[in-house]
């Protein structure tokens, strides 16, 4: 798709690494996935985070899980997650909680694993993710909701699961018994106002203020992945044309296969530009590249304020 690399766009624009990598957004979803993992941590529940792909689910959860104290966290780590069974999870709650060989047969190794949980859970509250967890077979999270019920010298559900998913895992069929006793968090991606947030901290003095606010309106800007394309792809036409500002022009470029006419009302492009004196269109274009402070006041709000949130690291 991009006919130069994202390393040399950047570098083209003046970066020396990537701006994205250090930028974080306290969304919305970023707040509601803290609240509600914390939760789970807390009161030993099994939860899926669900969300498209690129939407920020695994960043979400994972530093969620670095902010609470005294956990112990277990990340199967079999790279074939179209094929984790239950074994492999035990395997690893096994190796990285008890340190010790997994025994070989079901049932010792289900006592095996009964007592490393139920000791490791009188230390530290344990954590286990699965990422992928759309994939996970029916029978995998029949066992799982097994596991986490699992007793121990009186005490029961030794651990939280955090399950990581494109769609929810719990919609399958014959796991209504898991999903009774489970709970579901859909990511909505970001809003406009985060958008122009993530932006402005990241590639602002690359964009135009306009521009922003164009982009933060379009179709797929909601999701971190598909943003960060846009954003290059705007990059590089505005290389190829040239200029080291990107623009509404590179938009209506980039994007002409789009019917973005509502879109450009609504960032009122066509009715400034149209209602400008030749002396006003002049202004306009001299303004165009503001500073961050400047066009994260003027993006439409949405009622919160991101930007006091956004840490550029
Ligand atoms: N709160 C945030 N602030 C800034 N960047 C973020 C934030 N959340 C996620 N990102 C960035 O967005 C990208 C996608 O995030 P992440 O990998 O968490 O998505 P995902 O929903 O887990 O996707 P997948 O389903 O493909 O695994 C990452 O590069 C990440 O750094
Ligand atoms: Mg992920």
């Amino acid at each position: 798709m991009f006919r130069t690399s994202k390393q040399e766009i950047l570098a083209d624009f003046g970066f020396d690494r990537d701006p994205f990598k250090k930028t974080f957004v306290e969304s919305t979803d970023y707040k509601r996935i803290n609240k509600v993992v914390g939760m789970a941590v807390n009161d030993r529940a099994m939860v899926a985070v669900v969300g498209e792909r690129g939407i920020g689910k695994s960043y979400a959860v994972r530093s969620t899980l670095r902010t609470i104290n005294d956990v112990r966290l277990v990340c199967p780590l079999a790279n074939d997650i179209n094929k984790l069974l239950i074994g492999d999870i035990e395997q690893a709650l096994i190796l990285d909680l008890g340190n010790e060989k997994p025994k070989r047969g079901r049932e010792i190794r289900a006592r095996q694993l009964r007592r490393i949980l139920g000791e490791a859970s009188t230390r530290k509250a344990v954590v286990l993710v699965i990422e992928e967890a759309h994939h996970l077979h029916g029978l995998t999270l029949r066992s799982l909701k097994r596991i986490r019920e699992m007793e121990w010298m009186g005490n029961a559900e030794l651990l939280s699961i955090i399950l990581v998913g494109q769609s929810d895992p719990l919609n399958k069929p014959g796991v209504s018994e898991v999903r009774l006793r489970a709970d579901s968090i859909h990511m909505r991606g970001l809003s406009q106002k985060e958008i122009c947030a993530f932006i402005g901290h990241s590639t602002g003095q690359v964009f135009d203020q306009k521009a922003v606010n164009v982009i933060s309106r379009l179709p797929n800007a909601h999701n971190y992945e598909d943003l960060k394309t846009i954003l290059f792809q705007l990059m590089e036409h505005a290389l190829f044309s040239g200029r080291k500002t990107v623009t509404v022009d590179d938009i209506k470029s980039v994007f002409a296969d789009l019917d973005l006419k509502e879109i450009y009302r609504e960032a009122g492009i066509e009715t400034s530009l149209k209602r400008a004196g030749k002396k006003e269109k002049k202004a306009i274009e001299k303004d165009s590249t503001v500073q961050l402070s400047g066009f994260l006041k003027n993006c439409q709000t949405d009622g919160s304020d991101v930007s006091q949130k956004v840490v550029n690291g």
